[in-house]
């Protein structure tokens, strides 16, 4: 069964603590919150205190989306903040073996990103420290996007990867009903969508339309 997780940088920040109670009653599986720093993407999102502030409005867990330089600085941040899975991008760091480590030393689940532009191979040497592999399927930085569709091949190629291992494919950008079912095909498992959930209409439907 394809898992939801819906992307809080489509929802309306006034009143963010709703919308993630909207959320989790429209059916989500988890909340995904996309970290940005200004220098590893072109955008700012928000830190740990908002994601602390918002941490007890619902029992889903927090999927933190870490797209920023230095994630080392920022690991025990967002673990104390109530993360649940930390994912960091492969591009972001000379230590990723080290990092997904420090991660787990917090008990919470590690993932690692990839951009559109970065191989699968990267993931190869540390599949034993890794929960989650979150293919990027837009350059990451905006929600809105259009879907890069080579993302289904990388998709594909990491399935083989990973095959008899405890691993979750996730995929990030641009994801539809459409393109929701090609990445599932190639062997998806979690689904981040942003726009598709939150922009236009009703949270429930969307959620169901993408499952
Ligand atoms: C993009 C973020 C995504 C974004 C997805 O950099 O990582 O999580 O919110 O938005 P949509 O679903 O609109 O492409
Ligand atoms: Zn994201």
């Amino acid at each position: 069964m394809v898992l939801i997780a819906p992307s809080i940088l489509s929802a309306d920040f006034s009143c963010l603590k709703e919308e993630v109670v909207a959320l989790s009653q429209a059916g989500a599986d988890l909340i995904h919150l996309d970290i940005m720093d200004g220098h590893f993407v072109p955008n700012l999102t928000f830190g740990p205190t908002v994601v602390k502030s918002i941490r007890d409005c619902t029992k889903l867990p927090f999927d933190v989306h870490l797209m920023v330089e230095n994630p080392q600085d920022m690991i025990s941040w967002f673990a104390k903040a109530g993360a649940d899975i930390i994912t960091i991008h492969a591009e972001s760091t000379k230590h990723l073996d080290k990092l997904l480590a420090e991660i787990k030393s917090y008990g919470i689940k590690a993932g690692v990103s990839l951009n559109p532009s970065t191989p699968e191979t990267v993931l190869e040497y540390v599949l034993d420290k890794i929960d989650v592999v979150l293919v990027m399927s837009v350059n990451p930085g905006f929600g809105g996007q259009s879907f890069i569709s080579s993302s289904v091949e990388k998709i594909a190629k990491i399935k083989s990867m990973i095959k008899g291992k405890d691993i979750k494919i996730e995929v990030d950008g641009g994801i539809n009903p459409l393109t929701a079912a090609e990445c599932v095909a190639a062997g998806a498992d979690i689904l981040v969508a942003g726009s598709a959930i939150l922009n236009s209409g009703d949270y429930k439907k969307n959620i169901e339309a993408l499952r």
